[in-house]
């Protein structure tokens, strides 16, 4: 009876720690959220997991050598920020801008009179501008990154011509090129 219930006990304490070790292998596969190496030099801005999730602020499209069309979105805080107006936005607001190679779609254009659909082909990059103003005084409060593919691009020069550009603006824009489209 007793030996019995000593197997028994061992069985559970087997059955424990290989469970205990499957959630160990699952949480070793699991990529970690922000990799601490992909931050963008300079700034060490990290693209947080969520963005893909942030609502749209507004569109755009650029022509020329980047032919690519875009999207803006943000986070709650600098969403609420747009749509009180308020400015300078406030520390944890965060602007992300997709692109994708602007292309005709022969697809969409079968099922019209003329050739005149264009779509989001494959994506080139994303940039992000983070607020911060005590970590980033000599920026607007701004912190930049740009990634492709996810990855944070290493070369410092370019985070060097996102405050270089944008700081053309007026102060009162907060250094923000884009409008809240309604
Ligand atoms: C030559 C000027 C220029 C440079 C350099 C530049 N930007 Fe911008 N940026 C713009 C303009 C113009 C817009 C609005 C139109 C658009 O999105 O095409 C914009 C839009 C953005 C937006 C959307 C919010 C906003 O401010 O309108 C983000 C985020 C952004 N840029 C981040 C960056 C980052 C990060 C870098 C550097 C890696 C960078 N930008 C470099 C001109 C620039």
């Amino acid at each position: 009876m007793k030996r019995a219930r000593r197997a028994d006990t061992i069985a559970k304490f087997a059955l424990a720690t290989s469970a205990l070790l499957c959630v160990g292998a699952v949480a070793a596969r699991r990529p970690p959220v922000e990799k601490a190496d992909n931050a963008s030099p300079i700034f060490h801005v990290r693209l947080p997991k969520a963005y893909r999730d942030w609502q749209l602020i507004s569109v755009a499209q650029e022509n020329g050598s980047l032919n690519d069309i875009r999207a803006i979105l943000g986070n709650r805080t600098a969403v609420e920020a747009y749509r009180r107006g308020t400015r300078p936005f406030p520390d944890g607001s965060k602007i992300v801008r997709l692109a994708w190679r602007y292309q005709s779609s022969a697809r969409n254009d079968a099922v019209f009179p003329t050739p005149q659909s264009f779509v989001a082909g494959a994506p080139t990059n994303v940039q992000l501008s983070v607020k911060n103003s005590k970590r980033y005084p000599t920026t607007g409060g701004w912190g930049y990154g740009q990634f492709e593919g996810g990855k944070a691009t290493a070369d410092p020069a370019v985070v060097r011509t996102c405050f270089a550009c944008h700081s053309k603006l007026e102060p009162a824009s907060d250094y923000v090129f884009t409008s809240y489209s309604e």
